[in-house]
């Protein structure tokens, strides 16, 4: 059985008649004891340096879970730094050395060359073929505006005011970051396609703050031009955004197989307002903490809310965080995989 007839691709172009296939947001990650043991001998970025450390981190959750599909390890801000903006991860997460003040600072950005510049995450997606060659891959890339917000605000922010402000200050500039952005992500996506990655995903991480004529501009329209760039024959293309739900009909037209859908919408809603595409979701990560059948509870109202599960990808509405119980997990993969609609 070759990857194309896995139960995750062929969610992803909703015609799933087997069992609802399922994986979780930042499954290579900090929750997994397995994957602290990695990190305490290399730093976060190190790790997104090295194939080796890649493949087994992507690797571990698999063993352990049996999830349907793998997801790069890697992250959105790993582009960043070919573009003439470094950064690190100290405590507290990431900090920009030099982050975007100006619209000359955005005429400075530099083009990535994938090959070159990010070899070792091409190698990386490789070195996971190599030791994963049947469970499908997830490659991924942040949106322009979520990438935006940290090379404008520097650093994580809770409603990113800097970035905000810049794109309606100097809106040129605002536009011309945002190309620079939309052409780069795409070269980039198909880049991970060309690697060996089966599918990929864009994190609209911090779109969903966005006014709807914001969103229009900033988010949908560069999501459809990567989304025609990274187009490969067998590649479903999924878009995650974090509060679709004010955007569902402007999501609605964005050529992509799926849509990522977060943990304050109504999936049934969401799958009705997008047809002809699948959905993934969106089990609230902090309902993981509660007990053990509080969460298959919750799993089933999901899974029940829908009528069509051949389109349907289980995961959670945003990322798993770091102390969530493993048993949690355990409770989410056989509900999901034992469901039978
Ligand atoms: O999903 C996966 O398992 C694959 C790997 C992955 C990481 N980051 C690894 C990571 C993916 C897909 C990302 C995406 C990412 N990174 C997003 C979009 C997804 C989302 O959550 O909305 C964003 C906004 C980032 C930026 C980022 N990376 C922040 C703000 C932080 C610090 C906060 C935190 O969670 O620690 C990171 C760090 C990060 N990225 C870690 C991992 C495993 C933790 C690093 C560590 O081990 O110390």
């Amino acid at each position: 059985m070759g990857i194309s007839d896995s139960l995750f691709i062929k969610a992803c172009y909703g015609r799933n008649d087997g069992v609802i296939p399922l994986w979780i947001m930042r499954q290579a990650g900090r929750f997994l004891p397995e994957y602290r043991a990695v990190r305490e001998k290399a730093t976060f970025v190190e790790m997104c340096r090295s194939p080796e450390l890649i493949a087994e981190v992507v690797r571990q959750p698999i063993a352990r879970f049996g999830f349907d599909a793998a997801i790069l390890f890697s992250d959105i801000l790993t582009m960043l730094t070919p573009m003439g903006l470094p950064f690190e991860f100290p405590e507290g997460g990431p900090r920009v050395s030099n982050p975007i003040r100006t619209p000359e600072d955005v005429d400075r950005l530099v083009d990535v060359n994938a090959e070159k510049d990010l070899d070792f995450v091409l190698e990386g997606i490789r070195e996971i073929k190599k030791i994963l060659p049947d469970t499908p891959l997830i490659g991924f890339a942040g949106s322009p505006f979520t990438l935006a917000c940290y090379m404008i605000e520097g650093m994580g922010s809770k409603s990113f005011d800097k970035p905000r402000r810049f794109l309606h200050e100097f809106p040129e500039a605002g536009d011309r970051l945002i190309s620079f952005l939309a052409d780069n992500v795409g070269r980039y996506l198909k880049a991970q396609i060309a690697a060996g990655a089966e599918t990929v995903q864009l994190f609209d991480s911090w779109g969903g703050m966005l006014s709807r004529e914001a969103y229009r501009r900033w988010s949908a329209s560069p999501a459809q031009r990567i989304f025609e760039t990274a187009k490969t024959e067998g590649v479903p293309r999924i878009f995650f955004v974090n509060n679709v739900t004010p955007y569902l009909d402007l999501v609605s037209d964005i050529d992509c197989e799926v849509v990522g859908v977060d943990f304050r919408a109504d999936l049934a809603h969401c799958a009705a307002s997008l047809p002809g595409k699948s959905v993934q979701g969106n089990l609230d990560p902090s309902v993981l903490f509660g007990t053990r059948e509080q969460v298959v509870t919750q799993t089933k109202r999901i899974l029940n809310s829908l009528d069509d599960h051949s389109r349907l990808i289980f995961n959670l509405g945003h990322g798993i965080q770091p102390q969530t119980p493993l048993q949690s997990v355990e409770a989410v993969v056989e509900t999901v995989h034992s469901y039978r609609g």
